[in-house]
């Protein structure tokens, strides 16, 4: 088991961060391969909770190299923020524990200004972004006018480069949004030491894991945000900027798909989702506000609270297709004890017939009807459980489900945030 993947199967929040933790321990190399400090990953060990944006749920073993690929983009500034505050908790980053991709993209002022003032710009139509300047910045990406990290760390072409495109920036700024303009000599000065602090991280990533690979080492990729965030293949356009799915591995650390040998999709025992854009099982009523309470889902990035609803089969059963996933990691069955019934989407009704894939068209699915089956929920000894023989009756039910619908086994079965509330249950 040389190279496995934690992804999120849903809108993001699965607990990927506690997954890739526990996974971490056999890992020797840890990797983060796209989007960017818009992922918050919660990890928890011992009575420390740790909340991770940009760097890799791996930090927090001493001896694991941590690598942030060419698909991820880079803001310097949350980098540094989030070096100090492990520091502060007893974490010392130095460069033997954390390299960072020369091809990843630096997210830029700009990036961030443009994201909050095209959101407001969109009105009623925003996608409730983070405002971290994710879009802004893969847009330049693909638009061929980025900084990337070789640049950021040469003084001379980050000066080159803020010549040629801060201009055009500030005129957007300006023109269509009526914004302040950035001053090219403040830019400058705050990035060129951005650049020169970041340079003892820097090294081409993707020679990095290929050689661990090779080397037969335990490599993890740590996936960010969810399937349905995915650029392709999530609820375009609420969706991030970034190839959320296994594919984007390949192109955002630089390896090539032989080289990976299991996909594990983690998947909150109930969906939630933050921001906007559909939902079909989104329960807008009591039985939502108690999960969004007894789960605590608020987001760990922007705190806003999560739209919580039903488990829904038919986004599980298109995240195991569009990233081959080998097996399933359960989260917050917990959460969902005391509940009397559960219920569990198996499809949804368009126009008089059942479907069970994700459909394209946002007026498709707005005419979607998810089809329920219900279960017997279960109660609270389920936090307990440390072998799946612990495990509620119905609760094993309710996972069997989740196995029989989709046609993917689940690996691991979480009870809890911590490291020992996890069960692994079969091979990844
Ligand atoms: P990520 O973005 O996928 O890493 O997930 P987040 O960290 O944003 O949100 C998951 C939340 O659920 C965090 O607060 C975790 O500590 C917590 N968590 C993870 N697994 C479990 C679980 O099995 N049960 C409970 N009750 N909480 C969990
Ligand atoms: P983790 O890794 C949940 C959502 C935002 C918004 C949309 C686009 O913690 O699971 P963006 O700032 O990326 O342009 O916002 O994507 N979003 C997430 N939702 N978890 C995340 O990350 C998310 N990252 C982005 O709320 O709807
Ligand atoms: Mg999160």
């Amino acid at each position: 088991m040389p190279s496995f993947v934690v992804l999120g199967a849903q809108w993001g929040d699965e607990g990927k961060g506690k997954m890739t933790d526990y996974l971490a321990e056999s890992a020797d190399v840890v990797v983060r391969f796209q989007g960017g400090n818009n992922a918050g990953h919660t990890v928890v060990v011992g009575e420390k909770e740790y909340k991770l944006h940009l760097i890799p749920s791996g930090i927090l073993y001493e001896n694991k190299l941590n690598v942030i690929g060419n698909g991820v983009v880079v803001d310097p500034e949350a980098l540094f923020t989030e070096m100090d505050y492990l520091k502060g908790l007893g974490e010392n980053i130095t460069p033997e524990r954390l390299v960072i991709s020369d091809r990843a993209q630096v997210i830029m002022p700009y990036h961030k200004i443009l994201d909050a003032l095209k959101e407001v710009a969109r009105g009623k139509n925003d996608i409730g972004t983070t405002k971290k300047g994710i879009g802004p910045c893969y847009t330049d990406k693909v638009e061929r006018c980025g900084i990337r990290i070789c640049d950021l760390i040469k003084p001379e072409v980050l000066r080159s480069k803020l010549e040629e495109y801060l201009p055009g920036k500030n005129d957007q700024i300006i023109k269509l949004y009526g914004g302040e303009p950035l001053d090219l000599e403040a830019v400058y000065a705050t990035f060129n030491a951005y650049g020169q602090k970041i340079k003892p991280y820097v090294a081409d990533t993707s020679v990095r894991v290929f050689d661990s690979i090779k080397a037969n080492k335990n490599v993890l990729f740590e996936g960010a945000q969810g399937t349905l965030l995915d650029i392709d293949f999530g609820s375009y356009p609420f969706v991030t900027s970034s190839n959320t799915v296994a594919g984007g591995i390949c192109t955002g650390a630089g390896i090539g798909p032989t080289m990976i040998d299991s996909a594990v999709g983690i998947v909150k025992g109930y969906t939630t989702r933050v921001g906007k854009g559909p939902f079909p099982t989104e329960l807008e009523n009591e039985v939502g506000d108690w999960i969004r309470e007894k789960g605590f889902e608020y987001g760990v990035t922007t705190g806003r609270s999560r739209r919580c609803g039903w488990l829904d089969l038919v986004i599980l059963k298109s995240a195991a297709r569009v990233s081959g996933l080998t097996s399933f990691g359960v989260t917050k069955i917990d959460t969902l004890a005391g509940l009397e019934k559960v219920q569990v989407c198996v499809g949804y009704k368009l126009d008089g017939k059942i479907i069970d894939y994700f459909p394209a068209s946002l007026e498709d699915l707005a005419k979607c009807e998810p089809v329920y089956e219900e279960f017997d929920g279960w109660d609270e000894s389920i936090k307990e459980a440390r072998k799946y023989e612990d495990i509620p009756e119905t609760a094993k039910i309710y996972l069997k489900k989740i196995e029989d619908f989709t046609g993917v086994k689940i690996s691991i079965i979480s009870v809890g945030p911590k490291r020992d509330q996890t069960m692994r249950v079969a091979e990844l």
